[in-house]
């Protein structure tokens, strides 16, 4: 038997939980998404989505992960025979994955290319035709994968090769002194591209876009599922990355005080990811003589098209384009490593094998996958897998994860009790009646509105094809994590 892995000190613990919930999310889906959702209105389902379900799940994870101290699957087994949804929520984690670390191999060229904007001058084209070398989905039956883009394939495997150094570290060595290394500098960069952004000519107008509120979005529901997702996402919540770093904490460990720093870092780290993106986006509005709305955007299109023509106009933009790349590559890994650990944690587990060795069968087989969105199609199907498959399993399996210990279980007293002897400051009632009342009912609302919307019209006009495939990997998942679930345990050697 391997010694049990386990955190050196609580702030290795608070940086590395930190690292999996900054990630893309906070750069490229936070700031566009509160722009989309009236602004400075959208603060306010935000932070209730924040206290009432990011803030109370994070605690609930931490507590599951603490008290039973081993892998989700096992957990949840020990917890009350759920083991089956422990392996499903680490096999979504697994899957995103895949196409995650594609994104991040996308950011670390653009920090090359951003040395000597080797984008040119029309970065959308740029990014489309040379450097994704996109398939156009009306001529897909004759080429349905497009080829390999090999640039991708390279840079992939240096994300892998760093993962693999990380993970194979393990907890102490490898994923908490990464992000003891990554987190201070990730803050260091954004707050000197925030100090650049907002002192470019026009900043204001970008920020001004950004904070003013649109009071009659808060009555949209989509404004409402909009925040719930972002928390969830943001928070990494419902996919057993927080569960599984909690199982590595020393048994004297706070948990209620870790979780709101963990969650306040978080939520602080994607306000001034917000600023600094809207007051570029100001920036070249005002270059292009163009109104904001036609500039702001966000997802691959605001890193990888606008930012480079923002950097293309800006005074000494290539080092504002390096920190940018570099910021995305440092925000991503350490996510990375955290949506792996828990298969790896979980492997270990069920078949009693070397922790390397869990290390190797995990990252082989997502690294195996990942080379699939390398191809000229590696876009469009990682935007149609990335909806079916995290926007709504997520809320989902975090459904029933709160449905299973408040409901079913009961354990939310016994869970209060149990975190307020560990922590710093005592949980109030609050904390059960956001588990036990809210959070379900609007979880269950939640998911329910995406399933019909997403029945409803495809998303984002994506031909059938795509849609299905995307259906058919939300299923593939369920089916492989029952196979887990139902594989015959290995005994101890
Ligand atoms: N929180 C990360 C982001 O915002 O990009 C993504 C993430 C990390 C999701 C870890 C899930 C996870 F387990």
């Amino acid at each position: 038997m391997e010694s049990k892995q386990m955190w050196g000190t609580r702030t290795g613990f608070i940086l590395a939980a930190i690292g999996s919930a900054i990630g893309l999310g906070n750069i490229w889906r936070f700031p566009y998404m509160a722009y989309e959702n009236g602004g400075a209105a959208f603060l306010i389902p935000y932070f209730f989505a924040l206290i009432t379900a990011g803030i109370p799940i994070l605690i609930l994870e931490f507590y599951i992960g603490h008290r039973m101290r081993t892998s989700v699957p096992s957990a949840f087994e020990k917890l009350g025979k759920f083991g089956w949804l422990g392996w499903w929520q680490i096999v979504i984690s697994f899957v995103v994955s895949t196409y995650y670390s594609v994104i991040i191999a996308w950011a670390l060229l653009y920090s090359f290319f951003a040395v000597t904007k080797s984008w040119g001058s029309q970065p959308e084209d740029y990014l489309m035709n040379d450097f994704l070398g996109i398939t156009n989905t009306e001529t897909w039956s004759s080429n349905f994968l497009g080829g390999f883009q090999w640039h991708i394939l390279i840079a992939l495997a240096v994300v892998w090769g760093l993962a693999f150094i990380i993970l194979h570290g393990g907890v102490r060595k490898g994923i908490e002194r990464a992000n003891k290394i990554f987190m201070p500098m990730l803050f260091a960069i954004i707050l000197l591209i925030l100090f650049r952004s907002v002192t470019l000519e026009g900043a204001a107008v970008g920020l001004n876009a950004l904070f003013s509120p649109e009071w009659g979005q808060i009555l949209n529901s989509s404004t409402w599922i909009s925040a719930y997702t972002q928390i969830f996402f943001s928070l990494g919540i419902g996919l057993g990355a927080m569960i599984t770093y909690a199982s590595y904490l020393p048994k004297k460990s706070d948990i209620t005080n870790n979780a709101f720093m963990t969650a306040l870092a978080n939520c602080g780290f994607s306000l001034l990811a917000g600023i600094s993106v809207f007051g570029a986006l100001g920036f070249i509005a005002q270059q292009k003589g163009m109104p904001l709305d036609e500039v702001a955007t966000g997802g691959v299109i605001l890193a990888f098209s606008v930012f480079p023509e923002i950097i293309n106009a800006m005074p000494m933009g290539n080092i504002i384009g390096v920190l940018f790349f570099v910021s995305l590559l440092f925000a991503g890994i350490s996510s990375l490593v955290s949506m792996a650990e828990p298969f790896i944690s979980a492997l270990g587990d069920k078949f009693n094998i070397k922790r390397k060795h869990a290390v190797n069968w995990t990252l082989g087989s997502t690294a195996l996958i990942s080379i699939l969105f390398a191809t000229g199609s590696g876009l469009h199907l990682l935007d149609s897998i990335d909806r079916s498959v995290a926007v709504l399993s997520l809320s989902i399996t975090g459904l029933m994860m709160v449905v299973m210990m408040s409901w079913k279980l009961r354990l939310i007293p016994t869970a209060r009790h149990y975190v307020n002897e560990v922590s710093d400051f005592s949980l109030g009632r609050w904390w059960s009646v956001c588990l036990v009342v809210l959070t379900p009912l609007v979880l269950g609302y939640n998911a329910i509105m995406t399933l019909i919307g997403d029945i409803q019209h495809n998303y984002e006009g994506y031909p059938n094809s795509l849609i299905y495939t995307s259906w058919i990997v939300a299923i593939a998942i369920l089916f492989v994590a029952l196979c887990f679930h139902f594989m015959k345990r290995s005994e101890a050697k």
